[in-house]
């Protein structure tokens, strides 16, 4: 596997891949790779001939400066994971200064909303700050898939919007959300959190899948106050936002459509660590 820190370097190999119509796939990740990062890899092996995996801790993307200082970081662990997979893999792990070319700072940017709510209601600037770097690895690799996990499911949908308004010629590929054996959305921010309450956080997606059994039977209103009320009763987590959205505008239910789809999306204080999740409703 290739290691390359320098834009230019990277975009010398893949040009040389492009002149033999080979396929390009990127996976944007900020690293502590887990096996959901690892399954957008996969996938992305198997639809491309080569694949760009990025490991960057955007700075910009994190409102907060103490979660940004104690992101885990393990590069060495990455390598040995990534090589393990394939040596069609180039890893890109630019600087700072390299990928923001020495200004490191958030464009601005009109999603139509899908940036105001939920993580950009809690996390200021924090879509801004990902759609900056998205856009940078974008240029910089030119892939012809890219691709993004449902976990961060709003992200997603950013992402796609991004390319539209931009008008950069490359397929999102939505993948999945990884979980741990008790249900927990995997995270490299689990790692931070102690024994006892990684196995309790079950709690948070158990509380999804019983927010989905509701709902069809039961108004958004009445499952948003049942949630609240579980988490009121739970000493371990502390509940940020619970919201029921239409999949396509992110904006919160009013009345069941037929036609359209919605999720459940929730975000939630655990020791301090912030996690989140959602689920598929219909
Ligand atoms: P990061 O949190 O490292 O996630 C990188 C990619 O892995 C994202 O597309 C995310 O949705 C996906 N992912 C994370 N956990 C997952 C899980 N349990 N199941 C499936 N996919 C999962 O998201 C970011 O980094 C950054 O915002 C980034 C896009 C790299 C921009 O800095």
């Amino acid at each position: 596997m290739q290691v390359l820190q320098n834009k230019k370097e990277l975009q010398e190999t893949l040009a040389a891949h492009r002149a033999a119509k080979m396929s390009i796939g990127l996976v944007p990740t900020m690293g502590a790779l887990h096996q959901g990062h690892l399954s957008l890899v996969k996938r992305a092996l198997d639809e491309n001939d080569w694949v760009v995996v990025s490991i960057f801790i955007n700075p910009t993307q994190f409102d907060n400066p103490e979660d940004l200082q104690k992101y885990p970081a393990d590069l060495q662990k990455d390598i040995r994971l990534l090589s393990s997979l394939s040596e069609n893999i180039i890893l890109f792990t630019p600087s700072k200064e390299e990928i923001y070319d020495g200004n490191v700072s958030s464009k601005s940017y009109n999603f139509n909303g899908l940036e105001k709510v939920m993580e950009g209601e809690f996390r200021t600037g924090h879509f801004d700050g990902v759609a900056t770097i998205v856009e940078l690895l974008f240029k910089a690799v030119e892939p012809t898939r890219a691709y993004f996990g449902e976990k961060d499911f709003q992200q997603l949908q950013i992402i796609k919007r991004l390319v539209q308004q931009v008008d950069l010629d490359v397929e999102i590929i939505p993948c999945p959300i990884e979980r741990e054996a008790n249900g927990l959305a995997r995270s490299s921010r689990n790692e931070r959190l102690s024994k006892p309450t990684r196995k309790a956080a079950s709690f948070i997606n158990e509380t999804l899948k019983t927010a989905k059994t509701k709902f069809g039977t039961e108004n958004a209103q009445h499952i948003k106050e049942w949630v609240a009320n579980q988490f009121q009763k739970n000493q371990l987590f502390e509940l940020e936002y619970f919201e029921i959205t239409d999949i396509d505008t992110l904006t919160p239910i009013s009345k069941v459509q037929k036609n359209r789809k919605y999720r459940a999306f929730i975000a939630v204080y655990a020791e301090g660590i912030r996690l989140i999740d959602n689920i598929a409703l219909n």
